[in-house]
């Protein structure tokens, strides 16, 4: 098995197929063996630390549960507010302190190149969970999962990639991923908010396809599979360009028959207005199901990073 032991997850560009191949089985050795019990002793007596200096549902609660059901513990910065970051602390200094208590860190951080930032001050692991528009890669990791489990393969796909592509870290993971196994990809957003130049030149020099649009009934139509985003508030300067931006795609049901075919549907969410709440009766409405794969993605990222196999 590919050795992830004591080493960082810091980007899409690190893993190699034999990396991802190595993570899926021992995701779905997990997912097996917790249809037979609850919990395991494997990372029993480590410790995990979260620092989430941005919101989080998914990512942080699934780490966390991911370590629990490990037999490991979990600490938590908890709001920073009630940390010493509000006294004006370094990140460097925060995370070299934490580093004395815990085995592992996952952070959440608004600025790009934090986590590496964060990597190269500990001598612990340290796992990214999404630097300002940067990264997401085990985000990344749990969509290559859900595909694989969806699809039964994740190679030579034709992905529509939807929303806010210009600060959207999960997609600028997951094309890391996916063009490993020569996907092509249609990247649908509105002008503003289209894939950083310097992402789509280094897909298109590695020899990927892709095309950009703004129709993405079109796309969706050529693909077999699409990844929709939400177009991120947070995210503007300019509070009147998100207002002209938002509601620009939106999957409901009138869309859906308009697909000339089933279509796998992923988003990373939370959603805002999106996808609509009847979509989730569509059988390629997998959204949840992706959530709950997080989870036992999770569980075998923490595993082989303490080298511990399942
Ligand atoms: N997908 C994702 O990162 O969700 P959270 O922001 O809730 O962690």
């Amino acid at each position: 098995m590919t050795n992830l032991k004591g080493k960082d997850i810091l980007h899409g560009n690190q893993f190699l197929e034999k990396d991802i191949e190595a993570i899926i089985k021992m995701a779905s050795n997990i997912e097996k063996a917790l249809k037979k019990k609850d919990s395991f002793t494997l990372l029993k007596g480590k410790i995990l630390a979260t620092l989430f200096f941005e919101p989080s549902t998914r990512t942080r609660l699934s780490f966390e549960a991911a370590m629990q059901r490990m037999g490991g513990g979990v600490i938590s910065l908890g709001s920073v507010e009630g940390s010493s970051v509000a006294k004006g602390e370094t990140l460097t200094d925060t995370v070299r302190t934490i580093s004395q208590y815990a085995d592992v860190i996952v952070i959440r951080h608004p600025r790009t190149g934090s986590a590496k930032e964060a990597a190269d001050a500990v001598s612990i692991p340290v796992i990214n969970a999404g630097d300002g528009t940067g990264q997401h890669p085990t985000q990344a990791l749990l969509d290559i999962y859900t595909i694989y489990k969806e699809l039964g393969s994740f190679k030579e796909l034709v992905v529509s990639m939807v929303g806010d592509l210009k600060n959207g870290r999960t997609v600028h993971a997951l094309v890391e991923l996916l063009s490993l196994y020569q996907s092509r990809f249609y990247f649908v957003s509105p002008k503003s908010l289209r894939m950083p130049e310097e992402i789509t030149s280094h897909l298109r020099k590695k020899g990927i396809k892709v095309e950009e649009t703004e129709d993405m009934l079109k796309a969706a139509n050529a693909s077999n599979l699409i990844y929709m985003t939400r177009i991120q508030k947070e995210r503007f300067t300019d509070l009147t360009e998100y207002e002209r931006v938002k509601g620009s795609y939106i999957i409901d049901e009138t869309f859906l028959k308009k697909l000339r075919k089933k279509m796998t549907i992923l988003h990373p969410l939370p959603r805002v207005d999106e996808i609509t709440p009847e979509v989730d009766r569509y059988p390629g409405a997998a959204y949840f199901r992706q959530v709950k794969n997080g989870l036992f993605l999770r569980m075998a990222l923490l595993s082989m990073v303490f080298g511990k196999t399942l």
